[in-house]
């Protein structure tokens, strides 16, 4: 079975939905560690809430961000990973860090790439004023949000929608789509030369 790590940031809540994923079988790997560049990340109490290592990465405990790249990717050396999953992750990885890794990162965001990159999409989407928006998952290259996409899932706008109510509808797909993008992977699915969405 492939062997995968989580990078996350806050919440957790995708995080959450790959751990029960694997728990119900329907995603064949197995979850290795979950990595966090913040102490207080709910992501962290969630690793340790289903018996997964859990580590910690403050970025200032580190000279620059070299180091603490370096840290991170020693980690994920040492836990001998073939996939590593970005589930809120907010800091860009840097191409020295992707190419020294070597191995498939992917990255969900919330919007229909390459729609809305970077940070706050769900208001991107609202202040656009779109009918439809949804999530991507993707192979993480050197841009931001701008690698292959594997899957995506469309999510309606809703007239009266509220950061917070597009958010959570967006969510709940994220949970669902997640999943069976690195079930894609784990079998085998490699970042291809040329784009095409397969799930
Ligand atoms: C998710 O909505 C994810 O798509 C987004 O952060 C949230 C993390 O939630 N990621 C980005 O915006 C990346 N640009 P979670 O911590 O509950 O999984």
């Amino acid at each position: 079975m492939k062997r995968l790590a989580v990078l996350a940031s806050g919440r957790g809540s995708n995080l959450q939905a790959i751990i029960e994923a694997v728990r119900s079988g329907a995603l064949t790997l197995e979850i290795v560690g979950v990595a966090s560049d913040r102490p207080e990340a709910q992501a962290l109490a969630r690793a340790e809430a289903a018996g997964i290592p859990a580590a910690v990465f403050p970025p200032r405990q580190y000279e620059n961000r070299r180091a603490h790249e370096a840290a991170i990717l020693r980690w994920l050396q040492e836990l001998e990973v073939d996939i590593v999953a970005l589930a809120g992750y907010l800091r860009i990885l840097s191409p020295g860090f992707i190419q020294a890794l070597g191995c498939p990162i992917l990255n969900i965001h919330p919007s229909l790439l390459p729609a809305f990159p970077g940070l706050n999409a769900q208001s991107q989407a609202l202040a656009y004023g779109v009918k439809v928006s949804g999530c991507t998952v993707h192979f993480v290259d050197e841009g931001v949000d701008s690698g292959p996409i594997i899957s995506q899932e469309a999510v309606p706008v809703l007239p009266h929608d509220t950061l917070e109510s597009l958010s959570e509808r967006i969510l709940e797909a994220e949970h669902r789509l997640y999943p069976k993008a690195l079930q894609l992977v784990a079998e085998g699915l490699e970042r291809p030369e040329r784009r095409s969405a397969r799930g």
